[in-house]
């Protein structure tokens, strides 16, 4: 299962060169190579990054708005009790290296929702900030775009279509600034452990020492923290999680021609202990045949299913404060300062850039 899509890119080969090949096929052939790769294996999988057409963004949007989704109120609320603090914290000088001035830049941005909070945070301090929103949708971005230039005085945007898990960042180094990388709402837990230090890594190589990294991530559950609640947040009651993961086969039968028959695969949350991490599969309620025609990615495929059989659909890591110190450190990074909820739902982490 590879991480990431290919990428939209308007950087220049140039400043790609030092990175992982980067495939500059078309987001079609994209899918295609992922879908077959992952419905050809045993287990079947889907890569999670296949959830976000447009329909699939939309429904993203709204179960952030669920009741059950506590991740990113949680998020949100931490921002809001602490930007001034993150931001003072972000700023301080290390070594030789006096009262910077930070500029902002944001991994996989979206509509920069809870972008806003810190940014304003950022303009209290210093009165202007560059900030420089990363991602592969250039209509999310338009959208953090204009949210952000009407509602904040004092920053500039500066967007960029590009797939941070393996391209060339879009940094811009002025004198006496420093970089506070946001990497917010959890994102960081779609990846396995492994995958998750080479995007940090990635990231790592393009700062420099005394650079910070802001990092969200979800919580394990613990004392204040069920395993019930954590399921809830993902199969909740209104069935907006659940539609969710099945348009991935609507946007798979668009995109390919294939005939999925949505209705037929039923959605599930499961709280996998070992591996730390909420997992999200369509079980196929039948025995079933599904058909994808021959494509860019090679030959016609039959695939059957048997009855219960699941497609894995998504990971989602939650982390003990073990874990993301050991991310950081094992990718160049490490902790300063961490922030949680009263409940240790979700965890804001600055980190420094060693
Ligand atoms: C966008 C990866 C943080 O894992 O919680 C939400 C995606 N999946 N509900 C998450 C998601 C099901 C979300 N992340």
């Amino acid at each position: 299962m590879s991480i990431t899509p290919a990428a939209v890119d308007s950087l220049s080969s140039d400043s790609l060169s030092q990175f992982e090949e980067s495939p500059l096929t078309s987001s079609t052939d994209a899918v295609a190579a992922e879908v077959r790769a992952g419905l050809t294996s045993t287990p079947k999988t889907l890569s999670p990054w296949l959830f976000y057409d447009e329909a699939g963004s939309r429904l993203f949007e709204q179960i952030t708005d669920l009741e059950e989704y506590y991740l990113t109120r949680t998020e949100r609320s931490l921002f809001t009790a602490h930007a001034d603090e993150i931001i003072q914290r972000a700023s301080q000088p290390t070594g030789d290296d006096s009262s910077p001035m930070l500029t902002l830049i944001e991994l996989g941005a979206g509509t920069a929702t809870k972008t806003g909070i810190l940014l304003a945070a950022t303009v209290r301090r210093q009165r202007t900030v560059v900030y420089q929103p990363v991602d592969v949708s250039e209509t999310a971005l338009a959208e953090a775009s204009a949210n952000i230039r009407d509602h904040i005085p004092g920053v500039t945007v500066r967007s960029q279509v590009a797939d941070y898990t393996t391209q060339a960042l879009p940094l811009n180094r002025l004198p006496n600034t420093r970089t506070l990388a946001l990497y917010i709402g959890s994102s960081i837990g779609n990846f396995a452990p492994e995958d998750a230090r080479g995007v940090l890594r990635n990231l790592r190589a393009q700062l420099l020492p005394g650079d910070r990294l802001l990092l969200g991530t979800d919580l394990a559950p613990g004392p204040a923290k069920t395993v019930e609640e954590l399921i809830a947040a993902y199969d909740d009651a209104r069935g907006v999680t659940a539609a969710f993961n099945r348009n991935v086969l609507t946007r798979i039968n668009r995109d390919l021609d294939a005939d999925f028959i949505p209705g037929a695969f039923r959605h599930e949350a499961r709280w996998n202990p070992s591996e730390s991490r909420m997992e999200m599969h369509l079980v196929s309620e039948a025995a079933q045949q599904v058909h994808l025609p021959a494509n860019s990615a090679g030959t016609a495929l039959h695939l059957r299913f048997a009855p219960n059989e699941s497609i894995h659909t998504e990971n989602s890591y939650k982390f003990t404060e073990a874990r993301i110190r050991e991310l950081l450190e094992s990718s160049g990074f490490t902790l300063a300062h961490s922030w949680q909820d009263p409940q240790h739902r979700f965890a804001v982490n600055l980190a420094t850039a060693v």
